[in-house]
């Protein structure tokens, strides 16, 4: 049967569909046309703001299968059997550019997935980069301005880009990933996600470790070189949704093997390195990664705005087992997601159905009312914990058990020192096994800095050439090139 076309009340909208209410053929309107007057109030409150960061991006479904037994460091229950399945939300995001933007812009990519637990919602938000740039977390919103555009001119801004980015040079190990090829991926399915922070997880029997996880792409890394993702940018802004949606419409759903790294509490006092330092990588030799899992995303969301736009990640939503380390970055970001979230979405964000855990175990009758409250609001149960009835508490190992912390409060900047240019070095070396990409991070940079002023050019002149002498000279003879000094 045909749907009958109703207001948003559902009352049947007689006779012509776009015909008004006015007095006479070509009078004004009448404003007791409530279905003229519905369909445009509910046009006009269609947008809701987008993420500050993170707001062009794309989401599939798809499933969680443990591959290894890995219950000797992680005592969470979706992990507890090798095979157990997880159905899992993952969305891929660029980070500066409006949701408008164009996916193959420079800039580290989003990797976050929502793993529907039995014990709630887990949500590994994670970036394609295994650091970051910054581990003050005080600097993340001056940071993030400086990649957007100018207060003034509405532009991106390669003064406010490079003056940031020299001043705080903590960040150079991830600006060398930036500016290598993986700063342009060739699409969401062929890149790793990384967790960059430390977390922790515990076992059953109380003990605990250090970890990072890894998702290594099963279609392998390919990324693009400078300019083809610019061209893409021009021809195909959408390039990298069109290229997950398709993918997973025609059967070939991408997939990642998970990994983990682990490291003691004694082996973390002796690292050259603190973990709570996200500018910083754990050596694969030292620290090898252990393989646990693998997902496939199979399933394209049927409704972009209710599943992708209105997905809410967050570091804070966790499961037992599983908790943040005293990365401060980290720490920050368990307050401010959630936050946006409110902001975002409404209090109730987490009755919205892609948010919602699928245990049907949610029980916390304090939590009520609110703006669109839509799950019925738990009914007649008191809205209080009322602990005179049967309730049952968890128990499993709790951070409070594993580190103590002692000292006074304390204003603290984790600056920058020459420490801090090692890892990137040490990248800078690699990149030579591939060809031609130190010479496309050079010529990256270049292409970038060549729009800013001759004395921010200066600055990352030198700023290069404390990663490799011959970096920074290849990055000044081709800006001088592209912008010569009159
Ligand atoms: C102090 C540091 C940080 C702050 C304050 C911060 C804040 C935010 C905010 C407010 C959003 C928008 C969330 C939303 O509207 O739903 C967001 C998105 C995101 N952030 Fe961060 N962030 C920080 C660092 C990081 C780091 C280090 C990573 C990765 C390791 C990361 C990964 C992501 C991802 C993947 C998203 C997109 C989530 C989605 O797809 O909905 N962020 N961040």
């Amino acid at each position: 049967m045909a749907p009958v076309f109703t207001n948003s009340n559902g009352c049947p909208i007689p006779g012509d569909a776009f015909a008004t209410q006015r007095i006479g053929k070509h009078g004004p309107l009448l404003l007791q046309d409530f279905n003229l007057i519905d369909s445009l109030a509910h046009f006009d409150r269609e947008r809701i703001p987008e993420r500050v960061v993170h707001a062009k991006g794309s989401g599939a479904y798809g499933v969680f299968e443990v591959t290894d037994d890995i219950t000797d460091v992680c005592g969470a229950a979706f992990l507890d059997t090798i095979g157990k399945k997880t159905k899992v939300f993952t969305r891929f995001s660029t980070v500066g550019g409006e949701a408008g933007s164009a996916d193959t812009a420079r800039d580290p990519r989003g990797f976050a997935t929502k793993f529907y637990t039995e014990e709630g919602n887990l949500d590994l938000v994670y970036n394609n980069t295994p650091v970051f740039f910054i581990r003050d977390p005080s600097k993340f919103p001056h940071f993030i301005h400086t990649q957007k555009r100018n207060p003034e001119t509405h532009l991106k801004d390669a003064n406010m880009f490079w003056d940031y980015l020299t001043t705080n040079q903590e960040a150079i190990h991830q600006v060398c990933i930036l500016f290598s090829d993986r700063g342009t991926p060739a699409s969401y399915r062929e890149m790793n996600g990384y967790s960059g922070h430390t977390y922790k997880w515990s076992n059953k029997k109380g003990e605990w470790f250090y970890v990072q996880v890894h998702f290594i792409s099963d279609q392998g890394i390919k990324t693009l070189s400078n300019e083809e993702a610019g061209a893409l940018a021009g021809s195909n802004p959408d390039y990298a949704q069109e290229d997950l949606f398709k993918n997973i419409a025609a059967g070939n759903g991408p997939s990642w093997t998970c990994y983990v790294q682990t490291m003691t509490q004694e082996q973390a006092k002796n690292a050259p390195f603190s973990v709570f330092d996200l500018t910083k990588v754990w050596p694969h030799s030292d620290y090898p990664l252990r393989r646990f899992g693998k997902f496939q995303l199979n399933e394209n969301p049927k409704n972009y705005f209710a599943e992708v736009e209105q997905a809410a990640f967050s570091p804070a939503h966790t499961v037992p087992y599983m908790e943040p380390s005293a990365d401060p970055v980290l720490q920050s970001r368990l307050f401010s997601y959630a936050d946006t979230h409110r902001h975002r979405l409404g209090t109730n964000y987490t009755q919205i159905p892609v948010n919602c855990p699928v245990t049907g175990a949610v029980y916390n009758p304090h939590m009520r009312d609110g703006h669109m409250n839509v799950n019925g609001n738990l009914g007649s149960t008191p809205n209080y914990l009322d602990t005179s009835k049967p309730v049952e508490f968890k128990q499993f190992a709790l951070q409070e058990e594993q580190e103590v912390w002692e000292g006074a409060a304390c204003p603290f900047h984790w600056k920058y020192t020459d420490e801090d240019f090692k890892q990137a070095t040490a990248l800078y070396n690699v990149l030579k096994r591939y060809p031609n990409q130190q010479a496309h991070l050079a010529h990256n940079v270049s292409v970038h800095v060549a729009a800013a002023d001759a004395h921010i050019q200066d600055r990352v002149f030198e700023m290069f050439s404390k990663v490799h002498p011959d970096l920074g000279a290849a990055i000044k003879k081709e800006t001088l090139q592209l912008s010569p000094r009159k």
